[in-house]
């Protein structure tokens, strides 16, 4: 499943891209192939008070990820460093939070006592710093922990001996601050996470009792997969999240990480009765299992990316937020500068209309 980036699809991104996508130059820098749109999915949600949604009492509302910077295998090896502007343009447009995606594995030792670097750590911790100078909330998650999801058993040590710093460390921040201890468990993890999660947020609540905690469901996160989602019993202040990629073939059309994805070029999303019907049912289901499970539910990533036609990306993009919040979902865009971007950081603008989509009735 591993992506493999060839110097040609880089090129014909960026060819494609400059003809298909709104000013934005830099290419996405995804490391995984998703499962398309009959696989199954999944779920998580955190959050802090200072902004309570209505009906869950989760904190988060609207967000936007800042994807391709921290969880890159060194910050910029994909083409971009977070940059302390952002934070403030992103809450001057009517988010409420960030998710920042950091790869803390590949910053981490290999042998006991799987040391996080300190000087990868102070970097994050001026990133989350920005946020929170900027009034954002922030969902702080693992990404990209390929190593674990292929071999959980000899991996889980250094997965929960991560946590268990992070947490020391984080551990006086406002509770703004949220954590998501695993991006898209896939693999071997979709056997192991909904056990191993348990022992996280044990190690968690040690030091971090009132922590919001973001759960993603197994196989991606996707949403088809959210019934699998199992929480630990009696806790508190967990968040169930899903990732809404659907359908895929419009979403990922295009994208060199999703295997056959140029012969979805052309896809479009008119917001018929059957388009909307089948992300309706979707997210019903995400729905109801966060009833279930009596947590809140957090869309953690949604977006189409840049090779899809623009006005099908606003529609689709506006219609996936409404229906998350008639049902008391809050979400996180996927992303706020790159493949899917909502902001062209050159420019230092967003694009009117898609933010739009995301945050309406605001004078963009
Ligand atoms: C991945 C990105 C990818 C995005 C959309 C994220 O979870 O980390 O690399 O671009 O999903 O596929």
């Amino acid at each position: 499943m591993a992506k493999r980036r060839s110097a040609f699809l880089l090129l014909a991104t960026l060819l494609l891209a400059s003809c298909a996508a709104p000013a934005s130059t830099v290419p996405p820098a995804a490391t995984t192939e998703k499962p398309t749109a009959t696989a199954p999915a999944v779920t998580a949600v955190a959050a802090p008070s200072r902004t309570p949604s209505p009906d869950t009492g989760c904190p988060l509302r609207r967000g936007v990820n800042i994807g391709n910077c921290l969880e890159a295998p060194q910050e910029g090896a994909w083409g971009m460093k977070a940059q302390q502007e952002w934070f403030a343009a992103v809450a001057e447009a009517g988010f409420d939070h960030v998710r920042i995606p950091v790869a803390w594995s590949a910053h981490t030792g290999k042998e006991l006592p799987y040391a996080i670097d300190e000087v990868f750590l102070k970097r994050v911790d001026e990133v989350v710093g920005w946020a929170l100078d900027a009034g954002l909330a922030v969902v702080m998650n693992m990404h990209h922990f390929a190593e674990y999801c292929e071999d959980p058993a000899g991996q889980r040590e250094r997965l929960f001996a991560i946590w268990e710093q992070l947490a020391e460390h984080y551990k006086g921040m406002p509770e703004t601050v949220l954590f998501e201890p695993l991006n898209e468990p896939n693999g071997n993890a979709d056997r192991t996470f909904n056990n191993d999660v348990a022992e996280l947020i044990r190690i968690i609540r040690k030091t971090n009792p009132d922590r919001w905690i973001v759960v993603d469901g197994v196989h991606w996160a996707n949403l088809q997969n959210i019934g699998s989602l199992r929480l630990p019993e009696g806790e508190k202040r967990l968040i169930a999240s899903v990732h809404m990629y659907e359908p895929f073939q419009f979403t990922h059309q295009g994208a060199s990480w999703a295997a056959g994805s140029g012969a979805w070029l052309g896809t479009t999303w008119e917001g018929t009765d059957k388009e909307k019907k089948f992300v309706d049912d979707l997210l019903d289901l995400a729905e109801s299992t966060g009833k279930k499970l009596d947590v809140p539910v957090y869309v953690g990533e949604f977006g189409a990316y840049g090779m899809a036609d623009f006005e099908s990306r606003v529609l689709w993009t506006d219609y996936i937020a409404r229906q998350c919040e008639q049902r008391g979902m809050s979400w996180a865009y996927w992303e706020l500068y790159s493949g899917f971007g909502v902001y062209d950081s050159g420019r230092k603008k967003f694009y009117d209309k898609l933010l739009g989509a995301l945050i309406p009735g605001e004078d963009h």
